[in-house]
């Protein structure tokens, strides 16, 4: 029997207007600024190989305190809307790869996996590496500080290690689902392909990551206790 047709009514579809805004936003935001500024801020970490002063210099300096403000609002705000959508997803999406063991699901759930794991580290990361040093103790993070805790305190290693592992996958396989999701790839060899590019990309990142570790750990080693 044909089923009735319901019209839409105008409150109806303003509400999937909006939701259909949000999600775009969450998915966009990920991107832009997001994963850009993830990369720029690995990028500027890899002055630990070069010494504490290059470190200072490349991360916790700024200009002007208006270089500072922007640049914050320009990555947590972001942040923030991007995790509020995320949450969202977690909520009301499901992992079907327990009945179809296929690659694909495997990277979806562990797209889910890394998402908490992410976000744990980063409430951690932020307020430990940013926040309590600039508003309880007066002053951006010490090099001193950040590689003395890597060398002499294991859990803060191991949730560097574990959390920047967490962000590389989120990062790379994340600019693959959002490839898909806006268009750019569409065939099934075309995503195949994308693995060329998400796969050395999360290689890298990872590689980036853990010689920041490394070389604050090497530092850190270096102090007394
Ligand atoms: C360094 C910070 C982060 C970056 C760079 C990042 C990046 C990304 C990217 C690029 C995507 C793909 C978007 C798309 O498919 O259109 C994504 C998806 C996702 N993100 Fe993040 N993310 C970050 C932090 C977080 C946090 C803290 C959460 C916490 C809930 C989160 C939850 C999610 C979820 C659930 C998805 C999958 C959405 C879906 O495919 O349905 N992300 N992320």
């Amino acid at each position: 029997m044909p089923s009735i047709s319901h019209a839409e009514s105008p409150t109806e579809s303003s509400a999937r207007a909006a939701s259909f805004v949000r999600s775009r936003l969450g998915s966009f935001l990920a991107v832009f600024p997001l994963a850009i500024w993830t990369v720029i801020h690995l990028w500027n970490n890899l002055a630990a190989l070069s010494g504490p002063a290059a470190w200072e210099t490349a991360v916790t300096s700024y200009p002007h305190p208006v270089a500072q403000l922007v640049t914050a609002i320009v990555v947590l705000l972001p942040l923030v809307l991007h995790m509020v959508w995320g949450i969202g997803r977690l909520l009301t999406s499901r992992p079907n790869n327990v009945s179809y063991n296929y690659y694909a699901n495997l990277k979806y759930a562990l797209q889910r996996i890394t998402a908490v794991g992410v976000l744990l580290f980063l409430g951690a990361h932020i307020w430990l590496a940013m926040l309590r040093p600039r508003l309880v103790e007066g002053g951006p993070e010490p090099f001193a500080d950040i590689s003395h805790e890597m060398h002499f305190h294991l859990p803060t290693l191991i949730v560097y290690l574990v959390g920047t592992l967490g962000v590389a996958y989120h990062l790379a396989n994340g600019l693959s689902t959002f490839c898909m999701g806006w268009g750019v790839v569409s065939s099934k060899r075309a995503m195949r392909r994308l693995d060329w590019v998400t796969i050395p990309l999360f290689l890298i990142l990872l590689a980036m990551s853990w010689a920041v570790i490394y070389a604050m750990y090497q530092a850190g080693g270096g102090q007394a206790v």
